[in-house]
């Protein structure tokens, strides 16, 4: 008699990958931010999700207006930003602290992609999606300030984050000139982390 596959085989071979979404809150071309989110989303990659990272100096925004909102509505990058976050199950976020608090280019991004074209919120391409935060700096404290205002800005748009989180501090010499970390260690567990997300989104899938 054939032996039949069992159903969990089945249903895992029927999963697809999760879909992971990766930027750094800096604009910065040599931002640290950008090298650590790199790090973590190899890990995404290793545990078999689909990755897609976005730098944000390619998508530049004008300063949210509800005038400019009323009057041209939403800007293309708003659009093919959305894109992006619809067609992802998890989110790897770093991201810089400013003056102990979440970056304006975050906040200001975040902003206009929570609007409808009709000028209406639209937190569709957010809620319901798993997400990962972290953060570098050059300063003692890596950046550990700024994350408790992005996880309050994050769940406030509907992602469920996830209680772990890196900070690197000292980032000047925490990274390499080909944006490697120096402590391999580290490097693993910044690693590690995105493999949480990874599997956290693909046990998420329906
Ligand atoms: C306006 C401003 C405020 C800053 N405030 C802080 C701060 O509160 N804490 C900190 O650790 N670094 C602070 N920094 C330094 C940033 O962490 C540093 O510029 C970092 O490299 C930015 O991240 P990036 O390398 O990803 O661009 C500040 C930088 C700027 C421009």
């Amino acid at each position: 008699m054939d032996s039949l596959p069992f159903v969990e085989d089945v249903q895992l071979s029927e999963h697809r990958k999760a879909r992971i979404l990766a930027f750094a809150a800096s604009a910065r071309s040599d931002s640290f931010n950008k090298k650590l989110v790199r790090i973590a989303l190899r890990g995404c990659e290793n545990s078999g999700a689909t990755v897609t990272y976005v730098d944000l100096r390619d998508y530049p925004l004008p300063l949210y207006d509800g005038d400019d909102e009323a009057a041209n509505g939403l800007p293309e990058n708003v659009e093919k930003l959305r894109v992006f976050f619809r067609e992802c199950d998890g989110l790897l976020l770093a991201s810089p602290e400013y003056n102990g608090f979440l970056p304006p280019l975050l906040k200001n991004t975040l902003d206009w992609l929570s609007r409808s074209p009709e000028a209406q919120p639209d937190l569709s391409a957010f809620s319901g999606k798993v997400a990962v935060i972290m953060a570098a700096s050059p300063g003692p404290l890596g950046g550990l300030r700024g994350l408790r205002g992005v996880r309050e800005l994050l769940t406030n748009l509907g992602f469920t984050v996830l209680p772990s989180q890196i900070t690197v501090r000292s980032a000047f010499k925490e990274f390499d000139e080909t944006g490697e970390m120096v402590d391999a260690a580290r490097a693993k567990q910044v690693e590690a982390l995105g493999a949480e997300l990874a599997e956290t989104a693909a046990k998420l899938l329906v």
